[in-house]
C-alpha cells in the first residue's frame, strides 16, 4: 500500500515517518510505502484557506489524492496561545508575514507576550491529520498543552519548538531527544489514532 504525505515541510515529513514507525509494528510498517511530495513535483502549492486545522488538512489530503490517485495523509498544525485568544492557531506558519521564518515567528510571539508571567503563558499545540482514499475521508486530532517560555532554548525540532515546554516536562520540544517529542507531541497523538485505524483497515483487507 502506497501512502503519500501531503506536505513539503521536511521536518513534518521526517517526524511523521519516525512516529509511524513507533505506532505501526514492523509487520504492518513493511506493508506500506510512504511517499512524499518530492515524488510528485507536479502537485501545485495548496492554498490553506480553511478556517480550521481540520478544513486545511482535508483540503491538502483531497488535493493530493486527486493528483496522485494514491491515498494521502495531510497534517495541519499550529500553536494556540491562551493569552492571545488562540493566536497564531491556523496562521502559525506565517505569523510574522507571508515569507516568515521560524525565527521571525518566534520573535513575534515573544514580543506579544512581553511582560506576561509564566502562569499566563499557557498554550496548546494542535494537529489535525486527514486521510483521504477515494470515498474514505477521516480526520484524527491530537493536542498537547504546555507553556511558552521567555526565550528560545534548544537546537532540535522546528517552528515554535524552542519556545514550548509541554506540561509535566522541564525541557522544550527543541531540547528533548527526538524520540521523546515524537511520543508526546500533538502530531504523535493524532498519528497514534491514524495508526489504529490503518491497522484495522489493513487487517480487514488481508482477510479477503
Ligand atoms: P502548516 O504547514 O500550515 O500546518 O503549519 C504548521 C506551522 O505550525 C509550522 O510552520 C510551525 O510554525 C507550527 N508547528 C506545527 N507543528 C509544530 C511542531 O511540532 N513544532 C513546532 N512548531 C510546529
Amino acid at each position: 500500500m502506497k501512502i503519500v504525505l501531503a506536505t513539503r515541510n521536511r521536518h513534518k515529513v521526517d517526524e511523521i515517518r519516525q512516529i509511524l514507525k513507533i505506532y505501526l509494528d514492523g509487520d504492518l510498517y513493511s506493508q506500506i510505502e510512504i511517499l512524499d511530495l518530492d515524488n510528485f513535483p507536479a502537485v501545485p502549492e495548496i492554498e490553506e484557506d480553511g478556517k480550521t486545522f481540520v478544513e486545511n488538512a482535508l483540503k491538502k489530503a483531497k488535493t493530493v489524492y486527486e493528483f496522485t490517485g494514491l491515498c494521502s495523509i495531510a497534517d495541519d498544525s499550529g500553536i494556540e496561545v491562551d493569552f492571545l485568544n488562540g493566536e497564531p492557531g491556523i496562521y502559525s506558519a506565517r505569523y510574522a508575514g507571508e515569507n516568515a521564518t521560524d525565527e521571525g515567528n518566534n520573535r513575534k510571539l515573544l514580543k506579544l507576550l512581553e511582560g506576561v508571567p509564566i502562569e499566563k503563558r499557557t498554550a496548546t499545540f494542535r494537529c489535525a491529520l486527514a486521510y483521504v482514499d477515494g470515498n474514505i475521508e477521516k480526520v484524527f486530532e491530537g493536542a498537547t498543552k504546555g507553556k511558552v517560555i521567555f526565550e528560545p532554548r534548544g537546537m532540535g525540532g522546528f517552528g515554535y519548538d524552542p519556545l514550548f515546554v509541554p506540561d509535566g516536562y522541564e525541557l522544550t520540544y527543541a531540547e528533548m531527544p527526538k524520540d521523546l517529542k515524537n511520543r508526546i507531541s500533538h502530531r504523535s497523538k493524532a498519528l497514534q489514532k491514524f495508526a489504529e485505524f490503518l491497522r484495522t483497515y489493513l487487517e480487514s483487507k488481508n482477510k479477503f
